[in-house]
């Protein structure tokens, strides 16, 4: 008879993973369902952004900053470097023991929690008198019986059309992470998170990089005056970001790739490099799932459909993070989980997607929540700005690092908050903060009532909160 479980999750990413943990926690008896494969072929827990995502980027962000400051910025603190040598091969490594460190935790949470783990694909065979039944095609294949299904099966890379990955020339974020040597020529296509985050990684490195964007602005998403910011540092790194263009075709072969494209002006530009990375977006993943089987519904995305509780079209049939509507964040995908479980367990599970953050890990960092100034303006709705230069903060300049500001939008008669958004040293942390005080529908004057260290990055965010009323007391 086939094994029966109260919840199968179908995915090991951090939707899926957290979803199983939190169901387990409830008190069901919980299996989850993944076919990453690490270099052995063994389980590797934790999805894309534990194994191809997240995690390896942010090693590998780490490894090349430390090379950047140690060429470039140690010699202002009076530490001269003499013979400063690279090795790849090492800082790879290091990266994967970070996965695997990952990986390694997940494997243990799941004992800990006394989580059924499988390895292997799984797809729907068919709804069964209130449950469904699952197949899962591993190094064995067997049934499994749920009476809730979570799907948590995430996203895939975008690949331009006509144009597929190989890996070795044209690379997704899977093979970006991989480059052995680093390239002398680098072009990325997109200038969204991956293209910035990949492109500061291999530029630190050595190589020349160009990012061709289609779109005529930059980080469109992201509030124009910290976007505006963010690309003058950019530029003045050497990351070439060229706006508005359309990319034409793509020739790989054994010297390189060459990628032919029109630029803003509308000239036709021929670009030769080493190396190309294509980060265009991400598309949902239902491949394998065999939704057909029982008519879950996908959008014309090839998104499951769901609703705001992420329930699907079929009866205790959910799904969660990537491969559904919303950001693709890792943190979103985690706190749908949570919610989903409770859900299951006849809680009140919630996700408030106005305060989500997003951080870019790039040099600066850029982190927002909540609001744009633009979208504020589209929207009409009266509201106060204030901000506050890096440059007039004393940790700030204790660290070398003044790029930057942090920006408050505030209702204009409530002074409720409505955005912030950051570009400089370490906003990644610094904007968590920024959630707090908006989850608790904090006033910019709350902020700014608050204690803050000193020295410390964080007074900065509360003297763009004094801002908001024109009082900062250090600019
Ligand atoms: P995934 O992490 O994609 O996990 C899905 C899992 O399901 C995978 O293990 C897959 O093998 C498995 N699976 C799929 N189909 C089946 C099946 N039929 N049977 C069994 N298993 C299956 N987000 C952030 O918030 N912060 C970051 O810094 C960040 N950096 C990123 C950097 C890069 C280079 C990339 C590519 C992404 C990054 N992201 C980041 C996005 C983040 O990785 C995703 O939003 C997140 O992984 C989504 O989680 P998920 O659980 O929905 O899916
Ligand atoms: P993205 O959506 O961030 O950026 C894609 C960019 O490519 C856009 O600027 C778009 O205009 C451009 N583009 C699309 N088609 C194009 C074309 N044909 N020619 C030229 N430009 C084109 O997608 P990206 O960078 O691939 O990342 C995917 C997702 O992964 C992100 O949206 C994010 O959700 C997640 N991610 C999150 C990170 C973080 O939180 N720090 C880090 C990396 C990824």
């Amino acid at each position: 008879m086939s094994k029966q479980f109260d919840v199968i999750v179908i995915g090991g990413g951090p939707g899926g993973y957290i979803a199983a943990i939190r169901a387990a926690q409830l008190g069901f008896n919980v299996a989850c369902v993944d076919e990453w494969k690490n270099a052995k072929g063994g389980p590797a827990l934790g999805g894309t952004c534990t194994n191809v995502g997240c995690i390896p980027s942010k090693a590998l962000l780490q490894s090349s900053e430390h090379y950047e400051h140690a060429g470039k910025h140690f010699a202002d603190h009076g530490i001269n470097v003499k013979g400063l040598e690279l090795d790849v091969a090492k800082m790879l490594a290091r990266k994967d023991q970070v996965v695997k460190q990952n990986n390694d935790g997940i494997t243990y949470l799941f004992k800990k929690n006394k989580i059924t783990s499988f390895h292997g694909r799984a797809s729907f065979v068919k709804a069964a008198e209130g449950s469904y039944e699952i197949k899962v095609a591993g190094a064995a294949e067997e049934s499994i019986v749920g009476k809730h299904i979570v799907v948590a099966t995430g996203s895939n890379a975008r690949a331009l059309p006509g144009t597929p990955f190989d890996e070795e020339n044209i690379l997704s974020n899977d093979g970006a992470l991989r480059v052995g040597d680093v390239p002398k020529k680098l072009a990325l296509i997109g200038s969204g998170v991956i293209g910035l985050e990949m492109g500061s990684v291999w530029r630190r490195l050595g190589s020349d990089v160009t990012v061709l964007e289609g779109l005529p602005t930059f980080l469109g998403a992201v509030d124009e005056q910290i976007a505006k910011e963010a690309k003058k540092a950019f530029d003045k790194q050497g990351l070439k970001i060229e706006l508005g263009v359309k990319v034409g075709e793509i020739k790989s072969g054994k010297k390189g790739v060459n990628v032919a494209y029109t630029n803003a002006k509308g000239e036709a530009v021929s670009l030769d490099v080493d190396k190309l990375i294509v980060s265009i977006g991400r598309v949902p993943n239902t491949i394998g799932l065999n939704a057909e089987a029982v008519g879950l519904a996908l959008d014309e995305r090839g998104a499951i459909n769901v609703d705001d509780e992420c329930k699907t079209n079929l009866p205790n049939v959910w799904a969660i993070g990537d491969v559904v509507r919303g950001p693709m964040l890792a943190h979103k995908a985690e706190e749908e989980g949570v919610a989903v479980a409770e859900r299951i367990a006849g809680q009140h599970g919630h996700v408030n997607f106005n305060t989500i953050p997003w951080v870019i890990y790039t040099s600066p960092e850029i982190a927002w929540v909540g609001q744009t100034e633009q979208q504020l303006k589209a929207s009409g709705r009266a509201y106060k700005a204030g901000t506050f230069p890096f440059l007039a903060n004393g940790r700030a300049r204790a660290l070398g690092d003044t790029t930057g500001m942090v920006k408050f939008l505030a209702d204009a008669a409530t002074d409720e908050i409505l955005g912030v958004h950051m570009v400089g040293p370490q906003v990644s942390e610094l904007i968590s903060e920024a959630v707090v005080a908006m989850e608790f529908k904090a006033s910019a004057e709350d902020i700014a009532r608050i204690c803050h260290a000193h020295p410390s990055l964080s007074e900065a965010t509360k003297e763009a909160a004094l801002a908001v009323d024109k009082r900062t007391l250090n600019f």
